[in-house]
C-alpha cells in the first residue's frame, strides 16, 4: 500500500524522505524496488524526456499518460501527479485536472505557487496536495536561485506558511538559499522536500534523469549517480559496428528470461 499523505506528515522530524521523479514504467519499477516511498511524476518530463524547452508545453494528456505508466510500474508507492501549466488556473479547472491525474493513478497532486484558493478547493474535496515554492519553473523567467534578497526571502516564507495553511501536506522548495530552507523547514508542521535547497529540508528530490546522467544539461545542485547518456552512446556505437561488420546477430548468446519476446 502506498504511504498516505498523513503518514508523510508524521515522518517530519523522524526520518528524511527520499523522493525521485519518474516518468516511465520500468524506471518506476526500479525506484519502487529500491524502497523510495514517494515518486513525483513532474512536468519536468517535458524538458528531460520530450525535448521541449519549457515545462509550459506539457499538457494534462501528457501527464495522464506518464502517471499511468508510473502507476503500473510502482503499484505500492505514493505517486504525486504534477498539474501542468494553466491546468490549475482556477479552482474548477484545477479540480477537473486533478481528477484526471487521480484517475490515471496519482495519490496526490502538486501545483506550483501560492494558488491558495485552488489548494483549498482540492483539499476540500479530500485531494492531498503538495505545494511548490521558491523557483517555480512554469512562470520563472530564468532558472537562477530565488530568495536571495530580503524581500524575496520574506515572500517565499509567507507563501510557504500560506500554502501549509491552505491545507497542503508537503512542500517542495526549489533552488533557494540553504538558510531560508532551514528556517521554513523549522517553522512548518508539514515536511519540506528540497531540490537545490540545502541539507536541512525534511526530504530531498532529484529529477531521475539528472541522477541517471541521462541528458545533456544538469542543474548545479543535481548529482549524477550514473552516466546513462554515455552508456547509450556506447551501446549504439557497438551495435552499429557489429551490424556493419556482420558480427551481430551471429555472435548472439542465447538468453533466457521471463519475457515473452
Ligand atoms: O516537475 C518536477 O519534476 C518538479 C521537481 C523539479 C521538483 O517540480
Amino acid at each position: 500500500m502506498p504511504i498516505s499523505a498523513h503518514e508523510f506528515v508524521e515522518m517530519k522530524g523522524q526520518r528524511p524522505i527520499p523522493m525521485l521523479t519518474a516518468y516511465t514504467c520500468p524506471v518506476a519499477r526500479a525506484v519502487e524496488q529500491a524502497g523510495i516511498p514517494i515518486i513525483l511524476v513532474g512536468d519536468t518530463v517535458g524538458m528531460v524526456e520530450m525535448g521541449f524547452d519549457s515545462t509550459r508545453d506539457v499538457t494534462i494528456e501528457h501527464m495522464e499518460y506518464h502517471v499511468g505508466a508510473v502507476r503500473r510500474g510502482a503499484p505500492n508507492t505514493h505517486i504525486i501527479g504534477d498539474l501542468p501549466y494553466r491546468t490549475d488556473r482556477n479552482p474548477d479547472i484545477a479540480l477537473e485536472s486533478a481528477h484526471r491525474l487521480l484517475r490515471a493513478g496519482a495519490d496526490s497532486i502538486k501545483l506550483e505557487g501560492a494558488k491558495l484558493d485552488v489548494i483549498a478547493a482540492l483539499v476540500a474535496q479530500d485531494i492531498p496536495v503538495v505545494g511548490h515554492t521558491g523557483l517555480t519553473p512554469q512562470t520563472a523567467k530564468s532558472f537562477a536561485k530565488v530568495g536571495r534578497t530580503h524581500s524575496e526571502a520574506q515572500r517565499i516564507k509567507e507563501e510557504s506558511r500560506a500554502i501549509q495553511d491552505a491545507g497542503a501536506f508537503m512542500l517542495v522548495l526549489e533552488h533557494i538559499p540553504y538558510e531560508l530552507a532551514t528556517d521554513i523547514t523549522a517553522e512548518l508542521r508539514i515536511p519540506t522536500i528540497g531540490i537545490g535547497a540545502g541539507p536541512d529540508c525534511d526530504g530531498q528530490v532529484l529529477v531521475i534523469n539528472d541522477a541517471l546522467g541521462l541528458g545533456d544539461y544538469w542543474p548545479p545542485f543535481s548529482k549524477q549517480y550514473a552516466h546513462l547518456s554515455q552508456s547509450i552512446l556506447d551501446v549504439a556505437r557497438d551495435f552499429s559496428r557489429e551490424v556493419t561488420s556482420g558480427e551481430f546477430p551471429n555472435n548472439i548468446i542465447p538468453f533466457v528470461n521471463s519475457g515473452q519476446r
